[in-house]
């Protein structure tokens, strides 16, 4: 067995592990390429970090894929993006099937090319049943446009007198969010080096443990997400709380 995977507490890993999977460009011009090679490149990764996941028993795992900010590169890498995506998974739904992998979705997928959400839908669909991870890809997502979006339906309701506006709590806000179906995020990792959220799951993220890795996105493999896991592992969760409260302090 994996080393690394055996130093792993299987009695508190993440429940919810969210990835900004950056770093792509970079990996390509590296190794003298053009940007949409190493988005290319970027399958594998995802295979692993599934696969990892899947193996210590977490049950949510959310890839951020693309962003609302993304539409403004240039016309050509978002084509090879739109067209990668659905290759990508028409290639895995065998694979999704195998392994009990349910697909879903959060961010404006109505904004995607016609056959992306045709492909998107699909796999949704074909994998609904399944049931040991379910794997969400953030795509056209922006966390201050699904927030923008909850208010306005949050607001209609309120217009047509099925919402109080003071029963309005944390709740109401959760079940209008693209996440609705989500648990809260535990364990962020951004691969590349870079050390912020660009506009991901920020009020999912609220008490989320942060870990940023220098590897790549094309580069991550199972180790990577392990490594993570453990540095989870070594810290401690307070959420306000006093070291004494919850125990630790010893
Ligand atoms: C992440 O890699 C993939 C997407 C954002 C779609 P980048 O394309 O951002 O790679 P870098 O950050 O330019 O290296
Ligand atoms: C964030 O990566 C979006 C995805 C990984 C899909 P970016 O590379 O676009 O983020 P910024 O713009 O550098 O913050
Ligand atoms: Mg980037």
């Amino acid at each position: 067995m994996n080393e690394k995977l055996q130093s792993i507490n299987l009695n508190n890993v993440p429940r919810h592990i969210a990835i900004i999977m950056d770093g792509n460009g970079r990996w390509a011009k590296g190794k003298g390429m053009q940007r949409v090679f190493g988005h290319k490149n970027a399958l594998t990764a995802v295979r692993e970090a599934v696969d990892a996941s899947k193996q210590i028993g977490t049950k949510f795992v959310t890839l951020y894929a693309f962003s609302t900010e993304n539409w403004n590169r240039p016309k050509l890498e978002v084509d090879a993006l739109m067209s990668l995506l659905v290759s990508a998974l028409k290639k895995e739904l065998p694979e999704f099937h195998k392994k009990g992998i349910k697909v879903n979705s959060i961010g404006a997928v109505d904004q995607l090319p016609k056959t992306a959400q045709k492909t998107l839908q699909k796999v949704i669909e074909e994998t609904q049943n399944n049931n040991v991870i379910t794997l969400t890809f953030a795509l056209s997502y922006g966390s201050r446009e699904e927030i923008v979006n909850a208010i306005k339906n949050i607001s209609k309701k309120v217009v047509n007198n099925e919402i109080d506006v003071k029963k309005i709590d944390e709740k109401i806000i959760n079940n209008h969010l693209y996440t609705f179906n989500l648990p809260d995020v535990d364990l962020m990792i951004r691969t590349s080096g870079e050390q912020r959220i660009s506009n991901f799951l920020l009020w999912q993220m609220a008490y989320a443990e942060l870990y940023f890795t220098d590897v790549l996105w094309p580069d991550f493999r199972q180790e990577d997400l392990f490594d993570a896991v453990i540095n989870y592992q070594n810290r401690e969760r307070r959420f306000g709380k006093t070291s004494e409260q919850i125990g630790t302090d010893v």
